[in-house]
């Protein structure tokens, strides 16, 4: 038995629901979490074929009010990072709500449970509905996802918390980025390849990966040890309107998350992310999803 709430290690997903939120009345939230949790539960029993999972993660602002001050200690609200158009802007929000699942009609009722049980206590301020495009691609075409930690055991060294009294929490970074692709569909193959730092076609690592693709930027080691994190993005968008990548990661530290970022955005070297010529962050922000115990003890 995991104490991690459940959509934080699942694979392959083929539709999500990412809600940021505004809390008004923290009290019914708090409430409400035991609820939430259990309608979840209900849910996942009557669709077992949907691998059901969700996530209820706090910004740094609520969760102090919420927990004893040994949690969560690496949490802080984000930060604007980089310059001008190349810059990752901070839309930090109180509370985020992820929903994943195989099936859209599983995920969007598992939205409307959460609604239901949270709606009167919260302003909804993102709501964004993420889909699995051809072949797990990002709408670049290049496949996202290649270097994910993969099986349940590697997925929860790198996401949980391992031991003390966030053990089976994690830390969680959303960043939703639109993407030009007519921009980027001028580039030539070849050219596209040596900003993400590995093929088109097959994902393999290029030979020699230049230190300003997007690899090559966030695969970062320290003391020899790879800086690792689980993500769970998903393409999204409107086709007559804006389309990108939701970027969501989970990781036991909030560390790992903030090197790569710092790396991307230009803040360790002055050298910033080749890709980010292509698309553009529009909202940031940091949370800390509690082990279920945690949740659970809430209301
Ligand atoms: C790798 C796309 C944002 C962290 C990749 C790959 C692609 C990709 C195509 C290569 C295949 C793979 O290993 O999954 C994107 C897009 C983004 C985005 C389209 C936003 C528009 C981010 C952000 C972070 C990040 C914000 C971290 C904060 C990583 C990591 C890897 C990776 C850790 C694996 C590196 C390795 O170990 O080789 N990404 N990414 N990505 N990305 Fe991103
Ligand atoms: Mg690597």
């Amino acid at each position: 038995m995991t104490n991690a709430q459940s959509g934080i290690l699942p694979e392959h997903c083929r539709s999500g629901l990412f809600l940021e939120l505004t809390i008004t009345d923290l009290a019914k939230v708090k409430q409400g979490c035991a609820s939430f949790l259990t309608k979840l539960e209900a849910l996942q029993q009557n669709y077992p074929d949907a691998k059901l999972g969700a996530v209820i993660a706090f910004g740094d602002q609520i969760w102090k009010q919420l927990a004893a001050p040994q949690s969560a200690v690496e949490l802080k609200p984000f930060v604007t990072l980089g310059k001008g158009n190349l810059s990752a802007p901070a839309t930090q929000r109180d509370m985020l709500i992820h929903i994943q699942s195989l099936r859209v009609d599983v995920s969007f009722s598992a939205g409307q449970m959460a609604m239901a049980v949270f709606g009167e206590a919260v302003q909804v301020l993102e709501e964004t509905h993420g889909f699995r495009w051809i072949e797990e691609r990002d709408l670049t075409g290049f496949i996202d996802g290649t270097e994910n930690p993969q099986g349940a055991e590697a997925r929860a060294q790198v996401a949980l918390v391992a031991d003390g009294i966030d053990q089976g929490g994690s830390y969680v970074l959303t960043q939703r980025y639109e993407h030009q692709l007519d921009k980027w569909q001028k580039l030539s193959v070849s050219k596209q390849e040596s900003v993400f730092g590995r093929t088109k076609v097959e994902s393999e690592e290029l030979e020699e990966v230049p230190e300003t693709s997007h690899v090559g930027r966030v695969d970062l080691k320290e003391n020899g040890v790879g800086l690792k994190l689980v993500r769970q993005s998903l393409p999204y968008g409107k086709v007559s309107g804006a389309q990108g990548l939701y970027f969501i990661s989970y990781c036991a530290c909030l560390h790992n998350i903030e090197q790569q970022l710092l790396s991307m955005f230009g803040e360790l070297d002055n050298k910033t992310d080749r890709m980010l010529g292509f698309t553009q962050a529009v909202s940031g922000s940091y949370y800390y999803a509690p082990s279920l115990s945690q949740l659970q003890t809430l209301s």
